[in-house]
Formats: C-alpha cells, structure tokens, sequence
C-alpha cells in the first residue's frame, strides 16, 4: 500500500529524496514526483505547492495516477493559539478553510454541497505523527511542545497582527479555534475525503502570523524546517 508524502518545502523533501530506495524520478501535472522505498515502505514523494487549487492538484495526482492510499503532510505554519510558539509542532486533529465564505447560502465557512466545515484527520495516522513529533522533539533535543487540534488553511499568507485577530475572531464567532494558519491543508484533506484516503498533517510553527512572521518564516524555512520534517518523518516510518 502506497503512502504518500506531501511536503510544502523543498528543503523538508531532499532529506527524503536522499533516503529513498530504488528511486524513480516522474513527472505529471506539470509536477515531479519520486517513487521508491523508504525504510521498507512503498512510498510516492511530492511537493504540495502553495495555496490551496495547488495542493489539490497535487493531491489528486497522487491518488488518481500514483496510487496513493494514505497521505500524510509536512510542512511549516504560522501560530495562532495561546501558547503555540514557533520551533512548536501541531498535529492537525481538523482541517477548515479559513477563506471560505458562501454566506447567506451556506453557514460561513461551510464547503456548499458537503453539510460540513471541517474535514476531520484520521484518527491512526493523527496519533501516529503525534507520537513521531514527540519522539522527533526529544531526538533533536528541543524542548518544543507537541500541540493538537484545528489547522486553519487559506489562500493568503497572514503577515500582520491585525490580519491573525481578524482570522481568529470570525473563526472564533463560528465556534471555531484554530492553533495555526497556513496553506494547503484543508484542500488536501477535501480531496482526501472525497477518494476516502486516510490523511494527516503535522506543521512545525515558523511564525506567529503577525507583523514579522514573513521574516521569521524566511529564516525558519531556510535553517530549521528541513530537520524538524526529517526527524519527524523518520520516527513515523520507523514506528509504522
Ligand atoms: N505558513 C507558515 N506561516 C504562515 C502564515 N503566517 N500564513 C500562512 N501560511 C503560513
């Protein structure tokens, strides 16, 4: 069985490129992807793209053409919980699009024709990564927390304090609490749910979405988020 997994930066993908067993280099959708082996399992590697039509595309990609029949995600997110502080790690419990707005139609936030604004993550594959996160936190020596719960995803990168309280506060209005915003994971956890594909998440924070998170998502892009998503991974693998 093919386990996909997603990355949104390159740097978190070359650890895994590295590793990877009888590697086999495709190209489709106008996107590569890397088939082989890692630690024994059957896997396909791709980078999500940014934004949510990207991710979906990339998703659909992997079910549609490479077979994938569990998906799970590494990537950075901005923080946005009390006490969610970058070098943290969130594990998605669900997955909402922040951006989504059919109302008076639809109840805000609403996917129309769906009944439902939030896209649940598999509860194995959830407690899989949270295990993996901790066990990667302790690896590298971190004394970062492992965070569980919702994942806020939209196409824009929240880079101002005002834009994260007006994010969280009509959030909130509808009864929702998000840890983290970022990009991508509510697209592939629709298309997920529409294949009936098992699919997690785990984002390691890079900024806190406020008036300085685009220089402290450049930098922890660059030096950090590599080795959080090569731990991470490697103590998913190992345990599954
Ligand atoms: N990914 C990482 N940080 C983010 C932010 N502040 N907004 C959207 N996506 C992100």
């Amino acid at each position: 069985m093919t386990l996909a997994i997603l990355s949104a930066l390159a740097d978190e993908q070359r650890g895994l490129i590295e590793q990877l067993e009888q590697p086999e280099q495709l190209t489709h959708a106008g996107r590569v992807f890397w088939r082989g082996q890692l630690q024994g399992q059957a896997v396909v590697l791709a980078l999500s793209r940014i934004g949510k039509v990207s991710a979906a595309v990339t998703t659909t990609a992997l079910i549609e053409r490479f077979a994938a029949r569990q998906i799970v995600f590494t990537g950075v997110a901005g923080g946005m919980g009390a006490g969610v502080e970058v070098g943290d790690v969130v594990v998605a419990t669900q997955f909402i699009q922040h951006d989504l707005d059919v109302s008076p139609l639809f109840a805000r936030y609403e996917v129309p024709l769906y009944g439902q604004s939030c896209f649940a993550a598999d509860a194995m594959l959830q407690q899989q990564l949270l295990q993996a996160s901790r066990t990667a936190l302790q690896t590298l020596g971190l004394p970062a927390r492992v965070h569980q719960g919702l994942l806020a995803s939209g196409d824009q990168f929240v880079g101002s304090a005002q834009a994260a309280a007006d994010v969280r506060r009509h959030l909130a209005a509808a009864g929702h609490l998000p840890l983290a915003v970022e990009m991508e994971g509510a697209a592939v956890a629709q298309v997920c749910h529409d294949y009936g594909v098992p699919f997690a998440a785990v984002r390691t924070i890079s900024d806190r979405a406020d008036d300085t998170a685009h220089v402290d998502f450049t930098v922890f892009a660059r030096d950090v988020a590599g080795r959080y998503a090569q731990a991470i991974v490697s103590s998913f693998l190992k345990a599954l």
